[in-house]
């Protein structure tokens, strides 16, 4: 049997070092645990404008549908910020997950033990979190037509559209109906409903779907900024949140904070279930391309480790290696391994993006 096949997309600024990283890490499963992968490489966003002028060729879109699975780095950073919109280094992850039709996002927030100090809220407040946030990917005010800044009256406006169908309502929530079954079988739905018509169906389609195929799994609805505030206030209080393109991109970031550091956070974003074979699948971790310290050895690389764990775990099948991947992480951050986004009151020298890897690894030769 072939081995399956990954797109290894690195992208910009630190995505391209976090992701030396993972390529070690990608490579120790296949000698240790002879699980090899067919990995190519190629470009996205600013990269890709640098080479083609387009921030995703149509080349590197078609290896995309076809690999087994992506892993993307970070896109973006302040050299592209005058680009025209259509061409913006943004736009080549959004042309990803739209024609790879990802539509579930998956993003934990969990907490490590040895960072419960991290977070700007109370350790006993987030000590042991573990949330997953399910956010719409393929449609919402991200898509919706029509949109674009147009001249009216002596003036201009700028539109956006909040559009959503049942379907694309529906696909969504069973997804999360399934993970929720996977955890601790307890749902929230995050909309607007008390000011958008599109929130009233989106709480109508989530609520069916309950009735008709999940009654088993616990659902809530809350108002996305009442779930914004529940965040900061009692987070222990959800298992998975399941809300649109938009409050998703929004309540994970806030809640991606809780945990003490952005760098740790990984994502995945699935299609559809296939007849046969693996649903298309994208990895990449929530943090962006952090312009500032890039190329200079201080990112952390973990979020996007986990996130080839996440792809171990939800495209290949490989829970176990993926426990193990995460052990190992939780392992050396146990024993004190920190980059300089983790440097907390204690003080001490931080490890560089490379240390890291190294110190992960040696905690995966040790699991053996
Ligand atoms: C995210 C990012 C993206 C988004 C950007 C880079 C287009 O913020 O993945 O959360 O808004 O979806
Ligand atoms: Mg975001």
């Amino acid at each position: 049997m072939a081995n399956p096949s990954l797109l290894i997309l690195p992208g910009d600024g630190i995505g391209q070092e976090v992701m030396e990283q993972v390529k070690r890490v990608i490579g120790w499963f296949g000698d240790k645990r002879g699980l090899a992968f067919d990995v190519s490489e190629d470009l996205v966003g600013g990269a890709a404008y640098d080479a083609h002028g387009t921030p995703l060729h149509d080349d590197t879109m078609a290896k995309a549908l076809e690999v087994d699975a992506v892993l993307l780095g970070a896109v973006g950073g302040p050299k592209y910020d005058d680009l025209d919109f259509s061409v913006k280094p943004e736009r080549g992850l959004l042309r990803l997950r739209k024609e790879m039709d990802l539509f579930s996002n998956l993003r934990p927030a969990q907490c490590f033990d040895a960072l419960a100090d991290f977070s700007s809220l109370k350790k006993d407040l987030i000590a042991g979190l573990d949330i997953m946030i399910v956010r719409e990917l393929t449609s919402g005010v991200y898509f919706g037509e029509p949109r674009g800044i147009f001249e009216e009256g002596n003036e201009r406006v700028g539109i956006n559209t909040q559009r959503y169908t049942e379907g694309e309502i529906d696909r969504v929530a069973r997804s999360a109906f399934e993970l929720a079954r996977r955890r601790n079988n307890k749902v929230c739905s995050m909309e607007k409903a008390n000011v958008m018509e599109s929130g009233i169906l989106w709480r109508e389609v989530v609520q069916k779907v309950h009735d008709e195929d999940y009654p088993d799994v616990e659902l809530s609805h809350m108002y996305a900024d009442n779930g914004a505030m529940q965040l900061v206030r009692a987070p222990k209080q959800f298992d998975v949140i399941l809300t649109d393109n938009l409050f998703g991109d929004i309540l994970s970031d806030c809640a991606a904070m809780l945990t003490g550091s952005l760098g740790m956070l990984p994502s995945a974003s699935l299609g559809a279930p296939a007849a046969e074979g693996r649903p298309r699948a994208l990895y990449e971790p929530v943090h962006g391309s952090a312009p500032d310290i890039a190329g200079q050895g201080k990112a952390n690389p973990i979020a996007c480790i986990l996130s080839f764990a996440m792809a171990l775990r939800y495209s290949f099948d490989e829970g176990t290696e993926a426990a193990r991947l995460e052990a190992a992480i939780e392992k050396v951050l146990a024993d004190g391994a920190r980059t300089a986004d983790l440097m907390g009151e204690e003080g001490g020298e931080p490890i560089s993006t490379s240390e890291m890897g190294d110190v992960i690894l040696a905690a995966l030769d040790a699991s053996l």
